[in-house]
């Protein structure tokens, strides 16, 4: 029986059982071993999250990695990675609508003073507080892809301004769409609320630093939910209670995020522990079970990486 190989980091040893009971469902034709398993040689593919590289590319056999998220960064971007296998990434509109009702949960949070209530109530306070009207603000969102248009649409449909920004142009009824650094320009320098949902590419990386920070007008609220690599942490520590009255962040650069970071004691961040759409077993299966049919009948998936662009 043809070999799958399964490592997810940081999560419990049950899991390659609970997705071995979710993948035989679609396809039955394999067994999913542990990369610990002395078979891990024999394996064609391989299902992983943040995996050791190294140790997964000293592999002889392999032809193709499924990325057990949407994000591939955890297996491109590590200088171990052997260009010769072919990426898979998960997209699932699960996710995608998970990652738009967190995203609409912070802007409306923020747009409404969710804290600035929840204060109150500790004092007994009964009074109205200011609010940002939705139609005077514009929201930016950075990545407009399988999640970021998802996210961009629902905005559009509660009424919002949505500005998307792409490295090219697309064409979408539901948002305007920036796109080149000029574009990105435009949208740092108007947008009310910042939304990053990209990839992390090497064009991105750090790409939120004192610069950016600086054009962006006083007292935006940035939100990140793409990768914490996407910014120059110390940067936005700078900028912190100025420019950015309020940033959300959903990744860090490493996570989890170390006790000792400022960001823990900063009260214009708020700190989410990487959940904002993490992936659901019960629907992701279908595609990587599917997916791992096709390979082993010689055909190519979906959502194939091209390791050019990095997504
Ligand atoms: C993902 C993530 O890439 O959880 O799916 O960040």
């Amino acid at each position: 029986m043809k070999k799958v190989l399964f490592y997810q980091k940081d999560t419990p040893k049950n899991q390659l059982e609970l997705w071995n009971i979710k993948l035989k469902k679609w396809y039955q034709d394999f067994k999913l071993i542990h990369l610990d398993d002395p078979r891990a040689s024999e394996a064609l593919i391989a299902l992983l999250w943040k995996a050791p590289m190294d140790k997964i590319c000293k592999l002889k056999k392999l032809e193709a990695i499924i990325s057990l998220g949407q994000g591939v960064d955890h297996i491109i971007n590590d200088n171990k990675f052997n260009k010769n296998i072919s990426v898979y990434r998960i997209v699932d509109p699960y996710m995608a609508k998970s990652m738009s009702h967190w995203v609409i949960l912070s802007i409306l949070n923020y747009i409404r003073d969710y804290e600035g209530y929840r204060k109150q109530q500790i004092n007994k306070i009964y009074k109205p507080r200011n609010f940002l009207d939705f139609k005077k603000i514009k929201i930016g969102i950075y990545g407009i892809g399988e999640i970021g248009k998802v996210v961009a649409k629902d905005l559009d449909s509660l009424g919002f301004n949505v500005l998307g920004w792409s490295k090219t142009r697309k064409d979408f009824k539901f948002l305007k769409n920036y796109y080149c650094r000029n574009g990105f320009n435009y949208m740092i320098e108007n947008c009310d609320i910042h939304v990053c949902l990209l990839p992390l590419t090497r064009d991105t990386k750090q790409l939120f630093d004192k610069d950016i920070f600086l054009k962006m007008k006083n007292g935006v609220c940035f939100i990140n939910a793409g990768r914490g690599e996407h910014i120059v942490e110390k940067d936005l520590i700078s900028f912190s209670g100025k420019n950015i009255k309020l940033a959300i962040l959903d990744v860090f650069g490493v996570e989890p995020l170390p006790m000792t970071h400022p960001f823990w004691e900063n009260k214009n961040i708020i700190i989410w522990p990487h959940v904002s759409a993490e992936t659901n077993i019960e629907t992701a299966a279908e595609q990587v079970s599917k997916a791992i049919k096709l390979i082993h009948s010689g055909k190519i998936p979906d959502n194939k990486i091209d390791l050019n662009l990095g997504y």
